[in-house]
């Protein structure tokens, strides 16, 4: 028997089943689960148990994978393999951290609409996270469908938009949740880099919006003005028809494309409840003005 995809909306979100990931996948599996995932965009897998071997290992099918930031960690040493993200509020000892810590502030960001790794020279293809324990309250995560989003775009906008390139900062997000000092290493290492505001996603045509939180100036454009843009984009891109909230269960991995979808974690009380999840992350193949064919303005 084959995998099962059992769509949550025509075009976005396919929940799969009959499927076990720790293992390697059956080569039309894999490829009913990839075709799945370029139509669908999000894709979740219940009960799934996973090492952190096996969750990278499944990962990879899709491309390289990307190390996290180390952002926020200072010297502490981290919990997981250096290909995986933390995306927890414990510590080594598994312990829940202070209320002050450095990484929880860093995390504090993931709150915020954004795209994972649109802050890099080549950002994400996809992410996925892992959920070892969750919160009983609180501590989902909503998705956005930029594909949709750019589709219900006037005519004019999408005019307007054409060829159109934003500089994308992990400070420009950081910022925005009051956290504003960085060591100068972390600074040095993360430069602006420029990223395509509409991108055309190659495995079907479509194009999708990219205008997450980390985008700040628009080239070519006045400062104020293309803040202005941004956070109409964002108005737009984030309204209620486009958004799909994934409430979290214990041994769920959920991959998303983090081409053509916005995602952010809702809040909840982290000063009482453990919410300990990993993400893989797979490098895309390139810049997206690269890959639009875009010369970069100087
Ligand atoms: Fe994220």
């Amino acid at each position: 028997m084959g995998i099962t995809v059992a769509p949550i909306t025509e075009n976005f979100v396919a929940e799969i089943g009959d499927v076990d990931l720790s293992g390697q996948l059956a080569p039309a599996d894999l490829t009913a689960v990839k075709d799945a995932f370029w139509k669908y965009a999000v894709l979740i897998f219940p009960g799934q148990q996973l090492s952190q071997d096996q969750h990278l290992q499944f990962a990879s099918q899709f491309g390289p994978l990307e190390s996290g930031t180390g952002i926020g960690r200072g010297n502490k040493p981290p919990r997981l393999r250096p290909e995986l993200a933390d995306v927890s509020n414990v510590d080594q000892q598994g312990a829940l951290l202070e209320r002050d810590d450095r990484l929880k502030k860093y995390q504090l960001g993931n709150r915020l609409w954004h795209t994972d790794a649109s802050f890099r020279p080549v950002p994400a293809l996809c992410s996925l996270l892992y959920a070892h324990t969750v919160a009983p309250i609180g501590g989902h995560t909503e998705f956005a469908d930029q594909r949709a989003a750019y589709d219900t775009l006037p005519e004019e906008m999408k005019e307007r938009l054409a060829g159109r390139i934003a500089e994308h900062s992990i400070f420009t997000s950081r910022a925005q949740v009051g956290m504003t000092e960085f060591e100068e290493e972390e600074l040095k290492d993360f430069p602006p880099v420029p990223q395509m505001v509409v991108r055309t996603i190659p495995e079907n045509g479509r194009k999708s919006l990219y205008v997450p939180s980390h985008a700040g100036r628009i080239f070519d454009m006045p400062e104020a003005e293309g803040l202005a843009l941004i956070d109409q984009l964002m108005e737009h891109a984030t309204q209620r028809q486009f958004v799909f909230t994934h409430r979290w269960r214990e041994n769920d991995l959920v991959m998303w494309d983090n081409r053509c979808t916005l995602h952010r974690g809702t809040g909840y009380d982290d000063t009482r409840w453990k919410r300990i999840m990993q993400r893989a992350t797979v490098l895309d193949v390139a810049n997206s003005c690269e890959q639009e064919g875009v010369r970069v303005p100087a």
